[in-house]
Parts: C-alpha cells; sequence; structure tokens
C-alpha cells in the first residue's frame, strides 16, 4: 500500500495529527503538512514525512502540491482536507474580516488545494477526497454563525463537485464529526480574542460563559470523543471499494442530522437553542 500517498492539512494537532499517524500505521505514504515551521520540524522528528501549507496563503498551496507531487513522480490517491478553525461569535459582532479569515482558510483555501490535485486524479483514473465537515455543516448553533457558515459552505461544495466527478472514480466523501478532543477549542478562543469586542457587545453575558467552556480542559460536551473516532471514519472513506457519501461520527452527528429531517424549524430551534445557549461547542 506505500505506493498510495494522501495528502492532510492541519497535522499540527487533534484530528489531522491523529489521521496522520493511523494511516501511515497502515502503510499509506503520508504528506502530514502545517503551517507552522517548527510544527513540520516536529512532525519530521517524529518520522512523518511533512512540509508546510498554508490554506491562507494561494502560494504555500502551490508550492505543497509540487513538491508532494514531485516527491510522488505525479501520483496521488487521495486529500484529507482537514485543516480549519473555528470563529466564535454572535453573528451580530462578526467583522467582515473575521468572516474573510474564516473563509479564507476553511473554504477558499481548502477548495484552491482540491482543485489542484484533482487534474492528477483525473489522469491516474481515481482518487479520494475527503473533507472534514462537522455537525455544524448539518445545523447551527448559536454563537457559531462564522464556522457554521464555513461548514455549510463547504458541504455545498462537496455535494456538488462528488455530482461532477460522478463516473470518475475520484470518490468525494464528508467526514461530519460532533465533538472531539483536540485543540480546536484552544484555537477558537484565540480566534474570539482576536476579532470580538466582547465588552461592548449585546451578548457579553453569553460570552462570559463562552470563554469558559472554550477554556475547558478535557470534553466540554457530552458524548465527545476522542480523534481516533474521526480516523476509523477516515480509514473507511480511503480503503474501501465504496466509500460513503457521508460519516457522521458521534452521538450528536446522529441526532442531529435525524432532527433536522424530522422536526420543523420552530421545534428544532428550540433544541439547538438549549444545544448551544451557553455557547457550548
Ligand atoms: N474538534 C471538534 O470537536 C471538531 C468537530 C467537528 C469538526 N471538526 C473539524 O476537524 C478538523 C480538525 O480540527 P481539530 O478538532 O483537530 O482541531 P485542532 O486541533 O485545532 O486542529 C486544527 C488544525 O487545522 C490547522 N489550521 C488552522 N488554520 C490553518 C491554515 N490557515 N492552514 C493550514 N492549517 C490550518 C491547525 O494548525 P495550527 O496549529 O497552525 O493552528 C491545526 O493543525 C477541522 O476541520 C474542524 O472543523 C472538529
Amino acid at each position: 500500500m506505500n505506493d498510495k500517498a494522501v495528502l492532510i492539512t492541519g497535522c499540527s494537532s487533534g484530528i489531522g495529527l491523529c489521521v496522520a499517524r493511523g494511516m501511515k500505521a497502515r502503510g499509506w505514504w503520508v504528506f502530514a503538512t502545517a503551517r507552522q515551521p517548527g510544527d513540520v520540524a516536529r512532525l519530521q522528528a517524529e518520522g512523518l514525512e511533512s512540509l508546510p501549507l498554508d490554506l491562507r496563503d494561494s502560494d504555500s498551496v502551490r508550492a505543497a502540491v509540487a513538491e508532494i507531487l514531485d516527491r510522488t513522480g505525479g501520483r496521488l490517491e487521495a486529500l484529507f482536507n482537514n485543516g480549519a478553525y473555528g470563529q466564535p461569535g454572535a453573528v451580530e459582532d462578526l467583522s467582515r474580516e473575521a468572516l474573510r479569515e474564516q473563509f479564507e482558510t476553511n473554504l477558499f483555501g481548502t477548495q484552491e488545494l482540491t482543485n489542484q490535485v484533482i487534474p492528477t486524479m483525473r489522469r491516474q483514473g481515481r482518487g479520494r477526497i475527503l473533507y472534514n465537515s462537522s455537525v455544524l455543516g448539518l445545523v447551527a448553533l448559536p454563537y457559531r454563525g462564522a464556522y457554521v457558515a464555513s461548514k455549510f459552505a463547504l458541504e455545498g461544495l462537496a455535494d456538488t463537485l462528488r455530482l461532477e466527478l460522478a463516473g470518475t472514480s475520484i470518490h468525494v466523501c464528508l467526514i461530519e464529526p460532533g465533538p472531539i478532543l483536540s485543540r480546536f477549542r484552544d484555537n477558537a478562543h484565540a480566534a474570539f480574542q482576536r476579532h470580538i469586542r466582547a465588552e461592548i457587545s449585546p451578548h457579553r453575558e453569553k460570552y462570559a460563559a463562552m470563554a469558559a467552556r472554550l477554556l475547558k480542559e478535557g470534553p466540554a460536551a457530552p458524548f465527545t470523543l476522542p480523534p481516533e473516532a474521526v480516523l476509523k471514519r477516515v480509514i473507511h472513506a480511503l480503503e474501501s471499494p465504496r466509500p460513503r457519501a457521508r460519516y457522521p461520527v458521534t452521538m450528536p452527528t446522529h441526532l442531529f442530522a435525524i432532527l433536522r429531517r424530522l422536526l420543523p424549524t420552530r421545534a428544532l430551534d428550540v433544541v439547538l437553542r438549549r444545544a448551544g445557549g451557553e455557547g457550548r461547542r
């Protein structure tokens, strides 16, 4: 299997790191990318083939793809679009800049990268493109508007791409985790501090509860799973002869996927306000 190369974004921590290690252990040729040079060095030191890739930067995306194709002799079996972050904050407090940054990483960079590997997959007559979406690509929760919007948009691009690539043997899969233990909340807290002026917001009291939750050590939501739960679904998406279009991970994703189909909007809103009212993610 070691001629099967997979490019993974956002391998400095959490799901990306776990999947990079896990797929390497299964014999895949893993290109574990990260945006910080220190993280690239750390990944290399533990024996992973790592190189820089910052989704905000087109040159970085282009250079990483060129370098990987150079090393593999122009082949790439799979792409796991994983790198992303959550910009917390009430919708009315989101500046254009905060929204733009959120979309630059979670959507624009991700799709730019994807579009750069599709020609290789077309040439070789097969490939797998995985997007790490979220339960928040299926339903909204209060105070996660920027992130929710980016993941809804990601679901839209992935669903469309799957239709357009039907019949090519390039499979497009959406991984949809609920709460997973990672550095996600630390990074979300940093984004919150960067962009939200909590002290002048009508939501400031909610923000205090939200910040406490973002800074909480260990699981902050019920049914939180370790990143290995995502790895299990990624293995299926990459290795099964018939990969699925969607892989819900964690109980909340299964539950909300059903509720959004069954409940009228008014009833679903009551559930979602309760689920997210304190700024939980
Ligand atoms: N944890 C959850 O509960 C959860 C639930 C549903 C979906 N997800 C999704 O799972 C994926 C991985 O998140 P995680 O939980 O593993 O969180 P994490 O530990 O914060 O990892 C996120 C990764 O994305 C990277 N990243 C951020 N901005 C980037 C950029 N501009 N270019 C390249 N990489 C960038 C981060 O790098 P730095 O270290 O440099 O910031 C980090 O390596 C994300 O797509 C997230 O939306 C997570």
